[in-house]
Order: C-alpha cells, then structure tokens, then sequence
C-alpha cells in the first residue's frame, strides 16, 4: 500500500481575514494539479471561506489547528469538533507543541481531543516531538514513544488509520534549525517501528508520517526524499504563497 504524501500549513495566530484570504487565493492560483494532497490550516476565522474556495480543487483540503475535548456546552471561546466539519474541515491539528507548552495540553487530555475529533470524522494530525535537553541528552526517542502511548495507543485498528502523525523537533519549530533528513529519517523510521508493534506492519506502512520544524523550499528536498518522510507540516513557510507552493513540488518524482 503506497501511504499519502502530504503538506500541510499550519499558519498558527496569523492572518487577519483579507490577508488570509489574499494568502489562500495567491496559493490556489500558483497550484498545478496536485498529486499529493495538501492542507490549509488556518485560524478558525478563515475556514469557511478557505473551504468555499478549495472546494473542488481535488486533493486541497482544510483542516483546524485544535478543538475541544467535549462535543458541545458552556465552553466560553471554545469550538467543537462538530462545528469545525460543519465548515468543511477535514483534519484537525492536535497536540502541537506550541498548544502543549503554553496551553498545558498533555496525554490525557489529547487522548480525548482525538476521540472527538475521529467521532467527528475529522483526521487529527498529531504531533510529537522532544525539546532541546531531551535531544542533547539522547532521550528523544523516549519523549515521543511518551507521547504516542499517551495521546494515540489507546486508538483501535480502524480509529488510529484515520491519523497523519507530524515529527516536529521542538528546538526546530521557528528556530531555522532543522532536523538533518537523517535525524528525520531516523526518528520518523523508529515512530513507523512503534506503529507496527502496536497495530501491525500494514497498518505502520500506510501510516503517513510528516516531518515540521523550519522546513523551507531550500531543505523540503532533501527531507522528502527520506524513506520514511511523508510530507511536511510547514510554519512560517505557509504564510508564504511562493515559498509554500514551492515546498508542495518538492517530493521525488516516483
Ligand atoms: P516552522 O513551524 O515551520 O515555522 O518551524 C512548524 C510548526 O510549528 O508546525
């Protein structure tokens, strides 16, 4: 089974409503047809019309950069799930680090995230990834092992297919410090292992595994064309028509 190839822009707490929508239209003119699919993850203002205009552009999708936990009530500033499909969202971004750090955002309560987020029908991309002293100290492998067992693991067969999971060393988030392809490929490689003893070779195999963490036109090559890279979940680069579109064209020709 050949697995997707992916990139996402997560363009986190940017974009007022005409700068994201100037954004969206400047992206989907410089778009050929796509091979791989793509989505746009912007604030939740600009869904809907993101979603208007991607709609029948084959392989574009929308996807949100959180939810709640609970499926609706008196959650003052909070959005559901339910709300976030009732625009044409997709997938849902969930347990960035950035959400993590500043929002206190741990494994239980992502557990949750991602169980109404799949009832939902809305495909969480979920990310992992160790902060500098964990990767100086060698132990990242064990921080992200953490995070798959507490926020994914308890997910049946059929649920965890619905997840794109995201790679996203956290000294490389905004930094301009990548991960080599090697340190992605070696880590994306031991995520793909972790999958297959929980669930099974297949279901690793089909898994689409992104990587996120400063990826820009200039390195998006060398880190896709890593066996087990499938795609990016890209930042400061998304806010950028030319530079994003640039990094969707650059999977090695099959
Ligand atoms: P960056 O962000 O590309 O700006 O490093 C990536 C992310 O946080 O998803």
């Amino acid at each position: 089974m050949k697995r997707k190839q992916i990139v996402a822009g997560n363009w986190k707490m940017n974009m007022n409503f005409d700068e994201g929508r100037d954004l969206a239209i400047s992206i989907v003119r410089k778009l050929g047809p796509l091979k791989n699919e793509v989505i746009l993850c912007p604030p939740f203002i600009h869904l809907n019309y993101l979603s208007v205009i991607s709609k029948d552009i084959a392989n574009l999708h929308i996807g949100a950069q959180n939810c709640h936990q609970k499926d609706k009530g008196a959650y003052t500033g909070e959005i559901a799930a339910s709300m976030l499909k009732s625009v044409g969202c997709s997938y849902v971004i969930l347990g960035h680090s950035e959400r993590r750090q500043y929002f206190g955002e741990d494994g239980a309560l992502l557990a949750a995230k991602v169980d109404t987020a799949l009832a939902n029908n809305l495909k969480p991309i979920f990310c992992v990834g160790e902060k500098l002293d964990a990767r100086e100290a060698g132990k990242q492998e064990k921080v992200v092992e953490k995070q798959l067992k507490s926020g994914l693991f308890h997910l049946g067969e059929t649920q965890f297919s619905n997840v794109v999971l995201a790679y996203e060393p956290v000294w490389a988030i905004g930094t301009g410090k990548t991960a080599s392809p090697e340190q992605a490929q070696d880590m994306h490689q031991f995520i793909r292992k972790l999958v297959a003893q929980k669930y099974s070779v297949n279901i690793a195999e089909g898994t689409s595994i992104l990587y996120g963490g400063s990826v820009k036109p200039a390195n998006a090559k060398a880190i896709f064309s890593q066996a087990d890279v499938d795609g990016g979940l890209i930042g400061g680069a998304a806010l950028k028509a030319a530079d994003f579109v640039s990094i969707i064209n650059s999977f090695p020709q099959a």
